[in-house]
């Protein structure tokens, strides 16, 4: 049960995703990169690590001549910049140099300090994304985006750093808990959404395997959702264009995120923003109605929250306007024409930000 996907830069290979269920793959992986003698890192979070770590060391020791593994405690408090200065201090300590590699190994969170951190360590070194959650798996391992958070200003410093490889071994998400995992199904849906009608029917129909976390279902959908993520970064790597259709419910989603003071995951966050756009985009009279009512309840069989009960509409429209993304011009957001089309839109006024928030507002009546 495995395969690759290359992903590419101006039509030149970067580098690969592996699609596997182990970490049996892994040692020969790094070889093929010629890492064999050098140092490695495994960068990881006091969750993920107690699980994975001691197996990714083991299968990886024959190829280096040392590795050793730092921790940092999970969740996305940790994303932030003292992280960075714990998780660097403790390369200069191992002496790390410039050929020597990172492993990062973990979710959203680990792949984006740890690919920051090696973006930045002695002005770069390699970096091998090993992602253990759905959503690093989908979406956050793949297109070389790493940084942190500024207090609550989300990714607020960055750099894009474009892994040696992408290692997906998807057992590992047998030990994700639930409330991780669908919030992983919303950026998968985000996918099919913006860019592949049949992917998307194709996820409501294998509703019950996804439920069960059905291996060979799940290893269909990853290698899915990393072939979209990848078309799209291969078109524009640094996001000046069609990288943006992305952000498809991440606008309204992010400053959600920060309003509710990251108590809520970022996929539930990005399921509101969703349907915040997509019902923009019906309003706007992109959308047909039904195709709105239909996206909308759809989020709901995969346990994402459609709606949210307190929370201030002219807050949460100031944070989006504050979202880095947001240009001059006003905020871009990416909205749809239909299922499997997103276009982006400069133009949205913040009546109809008021009004999609208003959508998603908790109210006692259910509408
Ligand atoms: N760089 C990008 O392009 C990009 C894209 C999307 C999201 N992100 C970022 O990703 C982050 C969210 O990622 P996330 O949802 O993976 O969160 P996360 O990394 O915090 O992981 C969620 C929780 O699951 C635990 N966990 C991870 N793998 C596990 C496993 N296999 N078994 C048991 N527990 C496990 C983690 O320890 C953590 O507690 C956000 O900071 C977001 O901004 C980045
Ligand atoms: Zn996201």
């Amino acid at each position: 049960m495995s395969s690759k996907l290359s992903v590419s830069m101006n039509k030149k290979p970067i580098y690969d995703i592996l699609f596997e269920d182990s970490f049996d793959a892994l040692a020969n992986a790094l070889r093929g990169l010629d890492m064999e003698g050098c140092s490695a890192v495994i960068v990881t979070d006091s969750t993920v690590g107690p699980h994975y770590a001691a197996l990714v060391e083991e299968s990886v020791k024959d190829v280096f001549s040392s590795c050793f593994t730092v921790s940092f405690p999970a969740g996305e408090k940790s994303k932030n910049l003292e992280t960075v200065k714990m998780l660097t201090e403790q390369f200069v300590e191992h002496h790390l140099k410039r050929r020597d590699v990172v492993l990062a190994l973990g979710g959203g969170v680990v792949g984006d300090v740890a690919g920051f951190c090696a973006a930045i360590y002695m002005r770069g070194i390699r970096v091998v994304q090993i992602p253990t959650t759905l959503l690093a798996q989908v979406d956050s391992s793949v297109g070389g985006k790493t940084g942190v958070d500024l207090d609550a200003y989300k990714n607020m410093i960055g750099a894009f750093k474009m892994p040696e490889l992408v290692y997906i071994n998807t057992s590992v998400l047998e030990t994700l808990d639930a409330r991780q995992f669908y919030s992983g199904m919303a950026e998968a849906l985000k996918y099919g959404l913006i860019m592949d009608s049949s992917f998307y029917e194709w996820m409501l129909t294998k509703l019950y395997e996804i439920h069960e976390r059905d291996k060979a279902v799940m290893a269909e959908l990853i290698e899915q959702c990393c072939i979209c993520k990848a078309k799209i970064v291969e078109r524009d790597p640094l996001e000046q264009s069609d990288r943006a259709l992305l952000n498809f419910g991440h606008t309204i989603g992010h400053a959600i995120e920060k309003y509710k003071d990251f108590q809520l995951l970022h996929g539930e966050c990005v399921a509101l923003g969703s349907v915040a756009a997509a019902y923009i985009s019906w309003q706007k009279g992109k959308l047909a109605k039904d195709e709105y009512y239909e996206i909308r309840d759809m989020f709901v069989p995969f346990n994402l929250p459609i709606s949210i009960e307190d929370i201030d509409a002219q807050e949460i429209l100031r944070l989006t306007k504050s979202d880095k993304k947001a240009d001059k011009g006003g905020v871009r957001f990416a909205l749809l024409k239909r299922v499997g089309k997103a276009y982006l839109d400069s133009g949205v006024t913040d009546e109809e930000i008021l009004a999609g928030i208003a959508e998603i507002e908790y109210r006692e009546d259910g509408e």
